[in-house]
């Protein structure tokens, strides 16, 4: 039996020259935890081209979503910008990453630090009602360098808290916070920055990080990994991982290091 599925484009949306995200039917036998990413890809002079991508859809929805950067000269994502309605695209059967729950303690606050298309693997995180069961406030913090970059924020504001599963969750749980570093906005700066300064904590209400109550997943390019890491690491916090659950967990976006 082959190690991929091969399914259908459903939908494309273009939200920048640089950004896209896309539908695709879902077999369904394919399983996976809010956060993991997948392989997926297309065939290409007969061969796979294959790179990883977090599952921005829910675990129990029946299509799958995907939230990508367009690199001009990429071997995949250029290809990826051409994609429409009934292509045919492949996705691996199986899986994985580490930003998912049950990589982190029980705590009372959840972090989720996701830069550009980072944000990719939270989607599926606030989608999840498991996510609110586990945490009492969930801080979904998006920076990006523009705010049309700001992908999916009617989607977060608008539609998620009149869903019918995490509509309720969403509506009181859920803090969206994003924010941008090269357009004025209401809300400006790296989240990095903001973490330090405390602003992010006077301007979401809540108490400064905690390594005894909050629990932090990061995804975005390795220098804010780097960074983010480093912040976290300085206020005591102890890095989780597959069977040995601590206090953060963090993902190195994808599209950045194999376009
Ligand atoms: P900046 O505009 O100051 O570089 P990118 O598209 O390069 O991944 O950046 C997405 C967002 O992440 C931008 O707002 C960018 O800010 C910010 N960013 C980039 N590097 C870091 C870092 N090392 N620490 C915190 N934020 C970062």
């Amino acid at each position: 039996m082959s190690n991929f599925n091969q399914e259908r484009v459903l939908s494309v949306h273009h939200w920048t020259d640089n950004l896209v995200s896309f539908t695709t039917t879902r077999d369904p036998s394919f399983r996976f935890r809010s956060g993991e990413f997948t392989m997926i890809g297309l065939t290409f002079d007969e061969r796979p081209l294959l790179r990883a991508y977090s599952l921005a859809s829910a675990h129990y929805e029946n299509r799958l979503e995907f939230f990508a950067i367009k690199v001009p000269d990429g071997p995949l994502t250029s290809r990826l910008q051409q994609l429409k309605e009934g292509d045919e695209i492949i996705v691996s059967r199986k899986a994985t990453g580490t930003l998912v729950i049950d990589n982190l303690e029980y705590g009372r606050n959840l972090y989720l630090i996701g830069t550009g298309t980072g944000l990719a693997p939270f989607l599926s995180v606030i989608k999840d009602p498991a996510t609110y069961l586990r945490f009492k406030n969930v801080a979904l913090l998006h920076g990006c360098r523009r705010i049309e970059d700001l992908a999916y924020g009617e989607m977060i504001t608008g539609k998620l808290p009149s869903d019918e599963l995490v509509g309720d969750f969403a509506r009181y749980q859920l803090i969206y916070h994003p924010t941008v570093t090269r357009d004025r906005f209401w809300n400006c700066g790296r989240i990095t920055d903001l973490i330090a300064s405390g602003k992010l904590f006077s301007d979401i209400e809540l108490p400064e990080l905690d390594p005894q109550h909050d629990r932090v997943m990061i995804c975005g390019s390795p220098a804010l990994v780097r960074d983010a890491r480093e912040l976290l690491v300085a206020k005591g916090f102890i890095e989780g991982n597959h069977g040995e659950p601590a206090q953060f967990v963090f993902e190195k976006e994808f599209a950045e290091r194999n376009n």
